[in-house]
């Protein structure tokens, strides 16, 4: 009896064993399951994050330049009753067809005009004195970029009716946030824009450099036979111009490797319907554009000049200036004779300094072209 009572025993000690470890392995079996359920949600909700996010990118790229045709309106760049004018987002290629209302245009002089930055007012005041002096008959408009109580005091003092000067303080709240990074340079276009719209013909002349001559008649000319002259400098648009900005012109770094960038802190436009179409609506449109204007990563600051050969990224992009040399391409078919001027006719106060000091300009400053010839093809 008492073998079989402990056979019996042995059987019951191996039951509640078996039982034991199927309670454990189940239990196990069954955290690893929840465990890898919940990893496997995790790998699927990044992964599809991922392809949102991706599938965002080729939108953005894809509707490229769409920008809300309020803004175009109030520019002059849009017509009221174009059809898309309400839906903002309709379909991508409806924003390349934008109506352009009939533009204005002059056959007279051109306004002279300028911005003037927070602390920038000394330099304003040289480019109106040079004004006053040489070119009396022009009328001289200043955007005020958020000048202080006193330096708006100063300007309405130097700026004044007696000769033609107006001060327009510029509506940053009629523009995308990004607008008001004075250092992504959205306002020129717009500015420029703004001034065609209103007046038809424009020297555009950033603070820092003033006119050292009073005979534009040459290059009045010239504008007004190919809507725009620019000042061209040594570099490449290729080298000054983030791989991005490219895209949303459907176009590719290596086109640009041999055109002369012109700078846009100088410029001479003299509007017709081929300018507006052409050349003021894509650049206005992508000022509007954080993503085109300054792609991710792009920044003025650390170029690398060193880079051999001459045309790579020198990992300096010039924001509105890159995206004009990028449409004047186009525009031209990278012939740069039509809209690229020889004449001196700015002095710039960085190079009078340096000049003073006995220094040269240094490389990474970058209004090179100013009083500096540059030979032709
Ligand atoms: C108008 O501007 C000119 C040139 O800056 C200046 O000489 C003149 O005093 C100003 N007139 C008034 C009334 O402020
Ligand atoms: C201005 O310059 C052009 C040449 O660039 C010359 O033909 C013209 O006579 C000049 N005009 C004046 C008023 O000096
Ligand atoms: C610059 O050089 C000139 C002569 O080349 C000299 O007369 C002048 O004093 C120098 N200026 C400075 C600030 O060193």
């Amino acid at each position: 009896m008492t073998g079989r009572s402990a056979v019996d025993r042995m059987k019951t000690k191996n039951f509640y064993m078996v039982l034991a470890l199927a309670v454990v392995s189940t239990v196990s079996l069954w955290i690893l399951t929840s465990t890898f359920t919940s990893l496997q949600t995790i790998v699927t909700k990044t992964h599809s994050g991922i392809k949102r996010a991706s599938s965002n990118m080729q939108i953005t790229v894809e509707e490229a330049l769409t920008v809300d045709p309020t803004y175009l309106h109030s520019l002059g760049l849009a017509s009221r009753d174009s059809p898309d004018s309400k839906a903002g987002k309709g379909s991508g290629s409806a924003s390349f067809m934008v109506e352009i209302p009939t533009q204005r245009t002059t056959n007279g002089t051109p306004v002279i005009a300028t911005a003037a930055a927070p602390d920038k007012f000394g330099e304003v005041a040289s480019l109106m004195k040079s004004v006053h002096s040489l070119l009396p008959g022009y009328t001289m408009v200043v955007y005020d970029l958020g000048l202080s109580t006193a330096d708006q005091a100063l300007l309405g003092k130097h700026c004044n009716s007696s000769w033609n000067c107006e001060v327009v303080l510029f509506s940053f709240e009629k523009y995308p946030s990004h607008v008001k990074y004075l250092n992504l340079r959205s306002y020129r276009p717009l500015c420029i824009q703004e001034t065609l719209n209103k007046f038809g013909a424009v020297v555009w002349v950033d603070d820092g450099l003033y006119f050292t001559s009073p005979n534009l008649s040459q290059v009045i000319l010239r504008a007004k036979d190919s809507g725009i002259q620019g000042w061209p400098i040594k570099d490449p648009t290729s080298a000054f111009t983030h791989p991005k900005t490219f895209e949303f012109f459907h176009t590719d770094q290596k086109s640009y490797y041999f055109q002369h960038a012109v700078e846009s802190s100088h410029l001479v436009l003299y509007n017709s319907q081929r300018l507006a179409t052409e050349l003021m609506l894509p650049w206005v449109k992508c000022a509007l554009v954080e993503m085109c204007i300054s792609p991710p990563g792009a920044q003025d600051k650390g170029c690398n000049y060193f880079r051999k050969p001459l045309f790579r990224y020198t990992g300096c992009h010039r924001y509105d200036m890159s995206a004009l040399n990028i449409i004047l391409g186009g525009m031209f078919d990278f012939e740069e004779r039509p809209y690229a001027s020889q004449d001196q006719l700015f002095g710039s106060l960085l190079q009078d300094r340096l000049r003073a000091e006995n220094k040269t300009l240094p490389q990474n400053q970058f209004r090179m072209s100013v009083g500096r010839q540059l030979k032709m093809r």
